[in-house]
């Protein structure tokens, strides 16, 4: 029999070319992340010149009691990772590790159960092993851009509570185990966090087969400040997955559905921690973010709670607003005199709405500053509130008479006219299409008793007022200003026409 050879053979060097892409400050977040992955208190990394001109050693150096338990994971791609089934574990693919050794021309890496060395011609064990902890020692090729890269990632990595991240660069050489607190280490402030909270969220777990599966699960989840310059980045346990341009940094502290690249998540993901970051960051919502892509993102979402919605209208639009309403033109324009902001419909898009509309922060200015409501005139209407006309007084008689003779002088209409007598109403007359109606309730007895001509003109200006709505309803429109207008003219013209006309009246 023909002896069998291995399914799969890897070109290094081609695996390496495929990763440049990624560029080389990945290779060290793999290694912090397997380093975080154990039960680790300090984390060193340092950056040294290797002997070589433009080659840069990088060493990961950490304190895990028990180091590697199975040294061969080092090498074998996509071996079951142990790590696999614990959501609170970053790594899953089994394939970090690997990819840096690929970038390196030359990789040690020693832990408490031996040691192995990678170089171009393959692989050998080595003798050493360590106490505790291991060491990652590699040499790659850098551009001075790329080790600045590769500090800038370090930086960014937002530590662990209770972990000591410790980074330097070196201009000499640097031998694993050496100090590193000197003026070579280089200093950076540990991110602040301004708030967690717990929410379910898509993770990935495998199952009993070791498949990995998508499922969901209750989390916590960090917010943090962005030092200066940084961009919002989304992290999943402390390591940054992808920049967001978020107002803040977000921390989900258990497996993220990721890509083997590490590098993004689903569009429907980050709009659910958006989401989440917005209901529970609302009271802290800078003003200049009530605009931003991800929060108009989070306000279209089912999941958006009531005060969310609420704290970024409030920084849009003000507290006193009202959504522009079709169904009541003049109540919108009524909104508008009285300092309200009108939402206009186009401002929002339909989910959006749907959401403003559900939580109910804002509402249609009919609602909120209905225009007049004309009394309803079907005939059914609260007979009992209509004067029956045995009942009027001479006062009525004549306010009545006077309305319909200049009704058909100014107007050319035929007007009918009726009074009510409706306290609770809050408007003096209406009128309708043809129709116009008195409230005795508002008016009283004697305002019908007024000198019409001579005194201070009451009632014809209110006949003017409500002859105006034959040609608009509405108080605020241009219509209704002219019909205004007109009417005055009219009148002044029959005063001069016809001085007898008025003194019928009097
Ligand atoms: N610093 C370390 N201390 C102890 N064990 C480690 C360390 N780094 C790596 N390992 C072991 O080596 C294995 C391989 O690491 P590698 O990064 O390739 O895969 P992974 O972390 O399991 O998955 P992923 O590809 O998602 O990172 C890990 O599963 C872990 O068991
Ligand atoms: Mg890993």
């Amino acid at each position: 029999m023909p002896t069998m050879k291995p399914a799969f053979e890897v070109d290094k060097k081609g695996l390496a070319k495929l990763l440049a892409r990624r560029g080389k400050h990945f290779a060290v977040l793999e290694l912090i992340q397997n380093a975080l992955d154990e039960d680790v208190r300090e984390v060193k990394v340092v950056l040294s010149p290797a002997s070589k001109r433009g080659k840069w050693q990088l060493v990961v150096e950490d304190d895990s009691p028990t180091g590697f338990a199975d040294l061969s994971h080092a090498y074998t791609l996509f071996a079951e990772s142990s790590k696999k089934t614990d959501p609170e574990k970053r790594g899953r693919f089994n394939l970090g590790e690997k990819l840096v050794i690929a970038l390196c021309d030359h990789a040690t890496i020693v832990t408490t159960t031996g040691g192995v060395e990678f170089t171009d011609n393959g692989r050998r064990s080595l003798r050493r092993k360590t106490e505790a902890g291991s060491v990652f020692c590699g040499t790659m090729r850098m551009t001075l851009d790329e080790v600045d890269e590769t500090i800038a990632a370090i930086e960014s990595v937002i530590v662990p509570d209770g972990i000591k991240l410790t980074v330097a660069r070196y201009r000499g050489t640097y031998n694993p185990g050496d100090p590193v607190d000197g003026e070579e280490a280089v200093q950076f402030d540990y991110h602040t966090k301004l708030s967690m909270f717990e929410e379910t969220l898509p993770t990935e777990r495998a199952d009993e087969e070791g498949y990995l599966r998508a499922t969901k699960r209750k989390t916590e989840v960090e917010v943090f400040e962005p030092r200066e310059g940084e961009v919002g980045t989304l992290y999943e346990m402390g390591i940054p997955v992808v920049e967001t341009g978020d107002t803040w940094h977000v921390n989900v502290l258990q497996k993220i559905p990721l890509n083997t690249d590490r590098d993004n998540v689903t569009p429907s993901y980050l709009k659910k921690v958006r989401t989440f970051v917005l209901n529970a960051m609302a009271d802290e919502l800078p003003k200049e973010a009530a605009t931003a892509a991800w929060v108009s993102e989070a306000l279209s979402s089912k999941d958006v709670e009531s005060e969310a919605v609420g704290a970024v209208l409030d920084h849009r639009y003000g507290k006193k607003r009202v959504i522009a309403d079709p169904s009541d033109p003049e109540g919108t324009k009524l909104a508008v005199s009285q300092g309200y902001t009108v939402i206009q419909a186009g401002s929002l898009n339909r989910d959006q709405w749907s959401q403003v509309r559900r939580t109910g922060r804002a509402l249609p200015a009919g609602r909120v500053t209905p225009s007049p409501k004309p009394y309803s005139d079907s005939p059914d209407a609260e007979p009992e509130k209509v004067i029956p006309e045995e009942k009027w007084t001479d006062g009525m008689r004549r306010v009545a008479g006077l309305s319909r003779a200049l009704g058909k002088k100014l107007m050319g209409a035929h007007v009918s006219v009726r009074f009510v007598a409706d306290v609770r109403q809050p408007w003096a007359a209406n009128y309708g299409p043809g129709r116009l109606c008195f409230n005795k309730g508002r008016l009283g007895t004697a305002w019908f008793n007024q000198d019409i001509v001579g005194g201070s003109g009451g009632v014809l200006r209110l006949l003017i007022h409500e002859f105006g709505h034959h040609y608009s309803m509405d108080h605020l429109s241009s219509e209704y200003h002219d019909a205004l207008c007109k009417l005055g003219v009219k009148l002044t013209q029959l005063a001069l026409d016809e001085p007898e006309f008025f003194e019928e009246w009097t």
